[in-house]
This record gives C-alpha cells, sequence and structure tokens, in this order.
C-alpha cells in the first residue's frame, strides 16, 4: 500500500537520515491509519507492512568498524552423542589420551545478539555489533544507555559483588593504564517481562510489535538515536572477549570470574565440568530452569576451560574447535484441533489454518497453526476434534508434527470445492497441491488484487487510479468488479467531497478510465487476471480467436480445452486455467458487466496486409490520449513496426509534445511526421 511506503520512507528519513520530515505523533497516526486500512483489508496486508516488521529495518546509516579480532559463530550439536564426539575430538587434537580429563565450561546460550565492548584504560571507547564477524556496525551511543554496560571498568575487586573492602587497598590508584586494552564480548538481550511490558507499551501507542525478545533487543540496539534506545529496556551478559593487552586469566572459567568482578554480569549458570557426563547433565539441569529464566536461551554452550588449550585448538571455518553449542529440541505439545478455517490468499489459494485449544510451547501460547495445504491435512489424517502434538522450534512457526488419535474411527475431513469467500468452484490442477478459488473477478479475498491488476501499467494502464484510490473506493462500496470502475463518474460530486481530492485531480482520474473504453484486445484479456495468461498467452490467444467473446465461445464448448491447447503457445496448463475461467458463472457475469462498459478491440493479425504492413513508426514525445505501449500496439495491429529511433528506414514518425531531436532528425530526412489526433484517425480508418 501507498501507505506503508510512505510510513517506510518516514523511517528511514528517521532512523538512517535522521531528517524526520514530520513529528512523532503524525508519524504514530500515520502507523494507526495503515493498521486501520489493513484490519478492514488484510488482503491487502504486504511482507514488508510496517505492522509486520521485525525490529528495526537495516540502518545502513551506522557507521562500520572492524573488529580488532574476529566475532566467531559456534558449531551446533543437537544430542548427547554429538556432545561425547566433541570431547573425543578435542582430545585426540591435543594428543592426549581418550581418559584425560578435559575441563569444560558450560553456560546458556542466550538468545540475543553479539557485541563487542572495547575499554582502552578501563573506559567504554567503542561497541559494535557482531555484523559479518570481520566488520560490525558502531552503536556506542546506544550501549552507553544499558545501565548493565559500565562506562568505567571499576577495576579489579571494585565492581558489584567484590568482597567488601577490596576497593580500600588502594582506592586513588586508576584502575587500568591508559594503554590497556579490553574487549568484553556477550549478549545483548531483553528479558521475557520486559518483552511483555515493551510490546504492550507499543501497542497502546500504536508502535511497532516485536515478534520475540530477541527481534526487540535488535530493533532496540540498531537505533541512529540513541535516546530510543535508552527508552528500551536491554540488558548484557558476557561470555567472552576480543582483544586483550594482557590475558585475563589462565582458564575460561576464571576469565569469567574477572569479568564478572569488573562489575559486567554473567550468566549464573556457568559451571566447570571434568566430563562429557558432567556436561550433559548441565545441560538437563539448563533445559528443566528454562522457563523459570527471565531470559529466552535456545541451549547450551561448552567450552574448553584451559586457555593455552584454546590456543592451540584454535578455528575451523569460522567457529572455535574449543567450542559447541548444544541447542534444545524444538518444543512440543499436545493440544485439541478445533476447527479447520480456509483463508482465501489474494491469488486464490485456499489455506487451512488449525484453530487449537491454546496451548503454551516454548514460551508462547499457540492458538493457531498453518496446515499448509490439503495434502497435508491428509498426511497427518487430520479431523475436527484430533488430538495434535505440536511444535515449535526457535523463531520457526508452529506446526503438527502428529495426530495422536488418528486410529480413532471418524470419517476423514472434506476439503471445501467451494470458495468460502465467494462460493465459486475451487480446485487443483494436476500435480499441484494448491486448490485455488476459480472466481477471480467476483471473489472479495482476491478483489483488490485482481482490480490492481486490472488497472496496472501492462494491462489497461488507468492513470490516477493507483492503490491508495483502489483501496479507498473498494471501502466506499464504489468497486466491486471491474466493470464499477467505468461508473466512478457517478460518484463525481461524493469524490469532490472527499479530502485529498481536487476538481483537476477527479476530472483527470474519470478522463484516463474514459480514455480506456476501447481498450487493447491483448491487454484487457491479460487485465482480467486469468492464471498463466500473461501479456504474450493473450495475445497468442486473441490472435487465433480474435475475440474474447470467440475465446469464450471456444472455452465453453465441448472439446474446449483441446482446441485452446492447440493455439500455437499455448499448453494445457493454460487451456485449463482459461477453462476454469469461463466456467465459473460469476466471471461470466462480471465479464459481461464489464463488456457492456467497455469494448475491446478485435486483435488483428499481425500478418494482416495494410498499406503499413511491414513499415516502421516511430512515436516520439508525450503522447496524451494513450500510453507509449499502447501506441506500439496500435502499430503492431496495423502489421507495422515500432522503432526507437529515427533512420533514412524510418516511415512515420508520430510526434507528440515535448518531441526534440528525433522529430528533428525526421524533419531532416524528409520523413513523414504526423501528430496524435492524425495517428488515431489512420488507426481508426485502418
Ligand atoms: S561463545 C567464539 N557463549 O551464540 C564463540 N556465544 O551461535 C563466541 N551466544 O555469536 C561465542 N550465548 O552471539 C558464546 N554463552 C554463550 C553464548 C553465545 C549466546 C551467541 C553468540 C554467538 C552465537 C553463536
Amino acid at each position: 500500500m501507498r501507505l506503508a511506503r510512505e510510513i517506510a520512507r518516514h523511517d528511514k528519513l528517521y532512523h538512517d537520515a535522521d531528517t524526520p520530515e514530520i513529528s512523532d505523533a503524525d508519524y504514530d497516526a500515520l502507523v494507526r491509519e495503515n493498521r486501520e486500512l489493513e484490519e478492514r483489508f488484510p488482503h491487502l496486508v504486504r511482507a514488508d507492512s510496517p505492522s509486520k516488521r521485525l525490529g528495526a529495518p537495516p540502518t545502513s546509516a551506522l557507521a562500520k568498524v572492524a573488529h580488532a579480532r574476529p566475532m566467531l559463530s559456534l558449531e551446533n550439536a543437537f544430542s548427547a552423542d554429538e556432545v561425547e564426539e566433541f570431547v573425543a575430538r578435542v582430545k585426540r587434537f591435543l594428543a592426549l589420551p581418550a581418559d584425560a580429563f578435559v575441563a569444560m565450561t558450560a553456560e546458556p546460550k542466550i538468545d540475543g545478539l553479539s557485541c563487542s565492548l572495547r575499554y582502552e584504560g578501563g573506559e567504554l571507547v567503542l561497541a559494535a555489533t557482531r555484523g559479518d564477524g570481520a566488520v560490525g556496525e558502531d552503536v556506542t551511543p546506544n550501549v552507553r544507555t544499558i545501565g548493565d554496560v559500565p562506562e568505567l571498568l571499576p577495576g579489579e575487586g571494585r565492581g558489584p559483588g567484590a568482597p567488601a573492602g577490596a576497593a580500600d587497598a588502594a582506592p586513588w590508584a586508576p584502575a587500568f593504564a591508559g594503554e590497556q586494552v579490553i574487549e568484553i564480548r556477550g549478549e545483548v538481550y531483553m528479558s521475557k517481562a520486559d518483552f511483555e511490558a515493551l510490546n504492550a507499551r507499543q501497542e497502546a501507542a500504536g508502535g511497532k510489535i516485536f515478534a520475540n525478545p530477541r527481534n526487540a533487543a535488535a530493533g532496540s540496539l540498531r537505533q541512529k538515536d540513541p535516546s530510543i534506545t535508552a527508552a528500551r529496556p536491554l540488558r548484557f551478559l558476557a561470555h567472552g572477549w576480543g582483544e586483550l593487552s594482557e590475558p585475563l586469566a589462565d582458564t575460561q572459567y576464571e576469565a569469567m570470574k574477572r569479568i564478572e568482578s569488573f562489575g559486567i554480569p554473567v550468566a549464573d549458570l556457568l559451571v566447570r565440568c571434568n566430563s562429557a557426563e558432567e556436561m550433559l547433565a548441565h545441560y538437563r539441569a539448563i533445559e528443566k530452569a528454562r522457563a523459570d529464566l527471565p531470559f529466552d536461551i535456545d541451549g547450551v554452550v561448552y567450552k574448553v576451560d584451559r586457555l593455552d588449550w584454546q590456543e592451540r585448538l584454535g578455528q575451523v571455518a569460522r567457529a572455535p574447535r574449543w567450542g559447541l553449542a548444544h541447542k534444545f529440541p524444538a518444543e512440543k505439545a499436545e493440544t485439541t484441533l478445533e476447527a479447520i478455517d480456509i483463508q482465501v490468499g489474494r491469488t486464490g489459494k485456499l489455506t487451512p489454518v488449525g484453530r487449537l485449544t491454546p496451548v503454551g510451547v516454548g514460551g508462547v501460547i499457540v492458538a493457531n497453526v498453518t496446515l499448509h495445504n490439503r495434502d497435508e491435512i491428509a498426511r497427518l489424517g487430520l479431523r475436527i476434534g484430533d488430538r495434535v502434538r505440536i511444535q515449535r522450534a526457535g523463531d520457526v512457526i508452529p506446526q503438527v508434527v502428529e495426530n495422536l488419535t488418528r486410529d480413532e474411527p471418524r470419517p476423514a475431513y472434506e476439503f471445501p470445492t467451494r470458495c468460502p469467500e465467494c462460493g465459486s468452484e475451487a480446485v487443483a490442477e494436476e500435480g499441484e497441491v494448491d486448490v485455488r478459488c476459480t472466481g477471480g473477478l467476483i471473489c472479495p479475498a482476491q478483489r483488490f488484487e485482481r482490480l490492481r491488476h486490472f488497472v496496472s501499467r501492462g494491462a489497461l494502464d488507468i492513470e490516477g487510479l493507483g492503490e491508495k484510490s483502489l483501496a479507498e473506493f473498494i471501502e466506499l462500496g464504489w468497486l466491486h468488479s471491474p466493470a464499477d470502475i467505468f461508473r466512478l463518474h457517478a460518484h463525481r460530486a461524493d469524490l469532490l467531497g472527499r479530502e485529498g481530492w481536487k476538481e483537476k485531480s477527479v476530472d483527470n482520474l474519470l478522463a484516463a478510465i474514459e480514455a480506456k473504453r476501447r481498450p487493447d484486445g491483448p491487454r484487457f484479456l491479460f487485465g482480467l487476471g486469468i492464471r498463466h495468461v500473461g501479456i504474450v498467452t493473450a495475445k497468442d490467444l486473441l490472435k487465433c480467436f480474435g475475440t474474447i467473446e470467440e475465446l469464450r465461445r471456444a472455452a465453453l464448448s465441448e472439446g474446449g480445452q483441446e482446441e485452446l491447447s492447440s493455439v500455437q503457445g499455448v499448453g494445457p496448463v493454460v487451456a485449463e486455467a482459461v477453462h476454469d475461467f469461463f466456467h465459473e458463472p460469476h466471471n461470466r457475469e462480471a465479464l459481461d458487466d464489464l463488456l457492456s462498459e467497455v469494448s475491446p478491440q478485435p486483435f488483428v493479425s499481425d500478418a494482416r496486409q495494410t498499406e503499413w504492413s511491414g513499415k516502421t513508426i516511430v512515436f516520439t514525445g508525450s503522447l496524451e490520449t494513450m500510453s507509449r505501449d499502447e501506441a506500439k500496439a496500435q502499430a503492431e495491429r496495423l502489421g507495422a513496426r515500432s522503432a526507437g529511433s529515427v533512420s533514412a528506414k524510418t516511415d512515420l514518425v508520430v510526434a507528440g509534445p515535448g518531441a526534440r531531436s528525433k522529430l528533428k532528425k525526421a524533419e531532416e530526412l524528409g520523413v513523414r511526421v504526423i501528430n496524435e489526433a492524425e495517428w488515431a484517425q489512420i488507426v481508426a480508418e485502418v
């Protein structure tokens, strides 16, 4: 929608260019208006709608910074076997005996976004996101607003949690020499409670709703304006380090304790383990504690404890050999399938949505689940009333993985054969899993998209009838089918009374509509939005049948599909789509209605012999009653060819206002030049 694009433009001005054109209140009003429109026209909601946007858009204005040491990622494991293999691999690499003792740390894997904090002389000088691992984004002013991140390292033993009196030993001594570098790395995250509260506030203010705490944290951190970050409750938890001018300790565990002593939070659940068994036991303990933790985690991270061994182990590709992320399996839950609703998408696709008895899975309540398509329902043998097992993994949408009452003797679910929105037949094409509504022009779920297509540049090309106006007229009840476009003149007075419409814009729009009462045949056919019928196929069909009426007769006749498939350039898939379209009574009615308003021009074969056959025509300057594409199509119908430049071979130049160099050249070469009205005369006469 145009409004959505407008909001995106303001977002960009605000975040990237830092030059907002409108006040926050006006911006909020736009967002609210967009949301209301989307609620009224759910089929208009674009994937990039502001209401769907997760977090901040990538902000190109944040400065890039190269990391002093790369920020690595971790290899993932999903089973106990893989964890044992990791421990064995480490021992092999270090040439240790299989029964050697390799201490490892184990700690929660926080679901946030990694961030590197650079302290020079104990002072925070830079904070950067991970980026691609080598180069991140400078988020220093934003990170300075996070309470967990100290501006100054208080000096060892002087941070919160340090033993009482530790700071008194030499309170005057500088904790860090000026050249000392300490880069602390960890996760910026938002607690579950803060995330819920933020979304509630955002909802009340009509602002962005975040899908999960991770997205909320990312959107809040990657802001151009740190005051926005400051208003968001972000936290930080350290899990490692980058460049160090001096080692922190000899072991991972001790190093983390030192970081903690600087006053920077470190996970409580960090432990040191001496065997794979202990690591797995800690994994189970963390998994058990997961739901009660204040933040989202998605696994457990193991790290070789001895730092000299970490050094020797090094890295493979972009992950260290000394670390492993043991991920939690997808969370599952059991519930009842209470109903199956069918949603009709803008292309007419029928999507079954399972309505569930609400159940908690992995921290969220799930009440709806997509069942994808007819085949998926059959595969799971789903019927209303079945007990089902659902699963949700990380950000992935919930899915039904098992039907627990499949054996109960109840009849199978019958997938609808009629569209629930308009009652038209719903069919699946051979070899396709998706069932689609054939109601095309009359199905309300498809109406907006169809109308948009009908007036688009490649079809009727009605200037001034953009998405916003279409949505407005649909809402006013003025537009149900394409024929209504040609009756908009009846609403002229009402339209003049509406905001944003002036006499000139209304008259221009109505004139643009009137100019299309005799549309080009193939463009008209293409504009009907029959599946698989693009402009080339539309031409091929009309080349053969001449008129829409003839095409319809063929499609409805016995053996019509065969007749259609025999057309050059048309295969069985197109033939079936055309057949289905004309077979649907609603479409026939809508088409009759449309044909009572407009008269598509019969297609004249390219091979037609006219005095213009084989001639070359050049259109230049601006055309007022038709588009350039339309003019070219007219030339084609006369058997002529339209070219882009004037040469000695040009037979005719049609020049509109503003024509310059091509007109001059034509005059130099003595090529015949006519104006648009004269051209229209030729087209009408031939
Ligand atoms: S260690 C070289 N420890 O997970 C290893 N990472 O999948 C650097 N993460 O990019 C990371 N919790 O952003 C480590 N306790 C933890 C972690 C953790 C979350 C993130 C981190 C990393 C990603 C790797």
